[in-house]
């Protein structure tokens, strides 16, 4: 069984719309879906039309332990089963608080059935908190969406980071498998340089040990569509809402490529280099790379303002700078600090991320490899 986390912690970026729409995807190509919402807003719930459904037999009931997690599941359509959110989630936040092991709590709960489901999806809320945690703890993969826009990428070093040490120090089997790039007005300069910088940043890593060193930015983009917008008000995937939008295709495109890194006849992502990679220079390809998309930058018209004025004296500073500078930090130098799992829920919740092994350098995979974009 696939656990896949939809993370985040910026707010609006598309995590419950993919949720909803690529878990559905996944039903339309026969997989048995278990949808798990983590977001006290229980936006996925009202997706599906489930707010006034027991409201007593939730997630928040789950973690909470008052009621196993069989009786909180509600049936949605044969292939999609949720279990849904309310506003008293957010409670749980603090009244977890003491209770020790209170990041495992789902995957617990999952370990401990035999569940009929190929995949089980969590939409998480736009924070990095307990709720966020137990997604990660509890699954072994994390799809990351990204809306193309300015600040998009403003934390995402933390979110980096947050994956990083719940890798190492609870869920070994956690990784990253993509980046869905949500929102997309295809063919806008924006978004392309965060496309650009975020390419930068996974092929930085693609020699090292971290969870996203396989990761792609998925070729599916899901367009801004109108109809993705309007389907939660009729309690209805896009699927069934209007299944030859534009949204329905995207999400149907990015369910197909999903379930292919799942079966594994993806190709494998990689950096298009023959030598062995270290640290310096691969840092040093990331400055390149981002100079490259300063260069650009300058030479596109059509842009206006303060934007296009971008000088040789101040090279644009991408938002992906700081993530990159900040997720590529504490990998550098720093001993092994082991933590108990407590730590990591404070890590999350305060920002103390404790240093980090820096990760021994592995033969890049040839250039044969990569992977066609
Ligand atoms: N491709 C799209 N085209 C048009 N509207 C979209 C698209 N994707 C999402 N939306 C709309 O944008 C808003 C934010 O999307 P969504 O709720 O999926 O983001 P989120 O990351 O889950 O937000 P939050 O952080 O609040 O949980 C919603 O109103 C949603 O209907
Ligand atoms: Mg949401």
């Amino acid at each position: 069984m696939e656990c896949i986390a939809v993370i985040n912690q910026k707010g609006g970026v598309g995590k419950t719309s993919t949720a909803v729409n690529l878990g559905a995807g996944l039903g339309q190509r026969g997989k048995r879906m278990l949808l798990i919402d983590l977001d006290p807003q229980g936006h996925l719930t009202t997706h599906f039309g489930l707010d006034e459904a027991a409201p007593d037999k939730g997630v928040y009931e789950v973690l909470t332990g008052s009621l196993p997690l069989s009786e909180a599941i509600h049936t949605y359509s044969p292939s999609i089963d949720i279990v849904p959110a309310h506003v008293d989630l957010a409670a749980a936040e603090t009244e977890l608080v003491s209770v020790v092991g209170r990041e495992v709590i789902l995957r617990d709960a999952l370990r401990g059935g035999d569940w009929p489901y190929d995949i089980v999806m969590f939409d998480c809320p736009p924070s990095l908190g307990v709720l966020s945690l137990n997604a990660m703890c509890a699954a072994n993969r994390v799809l990351i969406p990204v809306q193309p826009h300015f600040l998009a990428l403003q934390g995402t070093g933390k979110l980096f980071e947050t994956i990083l040490l719940v890798n190492q120090r609870i869920n070994a089997a956690l990784s990253v498998m993509g980046i869905a790039i949500c929102l997309n007005d295809a063919g806008t300069r924006l978004s392309s340089e965060v496309v650009d910088d975020l390419s930068a940043f996974l092929d930085s890593h693609r020699d090292s040990n971290v969870p996203w060193c396989n990761a792609r930015i998925f070729n599916s983009r899901i367009r801004r569509n109108v109809k993705l917008a309007e389907c939660p008000s009729y309690g209805q995937s896009i699927f069934e809402y209007a299944p030859r939008s534009n949204g329905a295709t995207d999400y149907l495109a990015l369910a197909d490529e999903v379930l292919a890194v799942l079966s594994g006849r993806a190709l494998p992502v990689a950096v298009e280099t023959t030598d062995q990679i270290d640290d310096e220079s691969s840092d040093a390809d990331v400055e390149t790379a981002e100079a490259d998309v300063s260069i650009a930058a300058e030479t596109v018209d059509g842009m206006a303002g303060d934007d296009a004025s971008t000088s040789e004296d101040a090279p644009r500073e991408t938002p992906m700078k700081a993530a990159v500078e900040s997720a590529s930090k504490p990998l550098k130098g720093a001993e092994v600090h082991r933590a108990p799992a407590e730590d990591v829920a404070m890590a999350g919740d305060a920002g103390a991320i404790a240093p980090i092994r820096k990760a021994p350098a592995r033969k890049p995979p040839s250039v044969a490899n990569r992977q066609a974009s």
